[in-house]
């Protein structure tokens, strides 16, 4: 059983992640989309509503026989991979920009868990500047996010605003 997790935070989903979710599917049988619960930071979406999303969005995502599950988790991340018992941990690479600190992550993750592996796939070039972040700001700026985010998500953003 070959089982991945691929965390994040999530707030919002983006195509960019689900380009990242159809990509890594095919090389495990098993996937947890691990959204961190992170009391320090002031979310848009709350991890139920952002877990919630992730759910009502995945059964549209062609995940080639890879068995999806969406949890929050708090605290380390390779913690949590290896309370799952996972042996990777999926991150998406958009620009040499992401490197760095994904490097980071990674080095420190594997000295904490040496068992488990980060495997890095690299986002559609379509979605390279596609971040949670970015969309947000847009969207609230009155900017439009078609086609960068899935439609449920955009319309659960519209909710928020109004
Ligand atoms: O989607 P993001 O915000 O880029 O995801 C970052 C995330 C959640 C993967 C990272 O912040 C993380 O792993 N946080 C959990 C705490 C942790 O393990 N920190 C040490 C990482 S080496």
């Amino acid at each position: 059983m070959r089982r991945a997790i691929f965390p994040g935070s999530f707030d919002p989903l983006t195509n960019g992640h689900l380009d990242i979710i159809k990509r890594s599917a095919p090389l495990f049988d098993e996937m947890i989309v691990a959204v961190l619960n992170n009391p320090d930071k002031l979310p848009m979406f709350t991890v139920e509503e952002r877990c919630g999303m992730i759910r009502e969005v995945l059964p549209d995502v062609d995940t080639n026989d890879c068995s999806m599950l969406v949890e929050s988790f708090s605290g380390l991340t390779a913690d949590f991979a290896r309370k799952r018992r996972a042996t990777a941990i999926v991150r998406g690479i958009r620009a040499v920009s992401d490197y760095e600190y994904e490097l980071r992550m990674a080095l420190m993750n594997r000295r904490l868990e040496p068992e488990i592996e980060t495997v890095f796939l690299m986002a559609g070039e379509e979605y390279s500047y596609v971040s949670s972040t970015l969309m947000k700001q847009v969207f609230e700026l009155g900017g439009r996010v078609e086609g960068l985010i899935p439609e449920l998500v955009e319309a659960r953003m519209r909710e928020k605003k109004n």
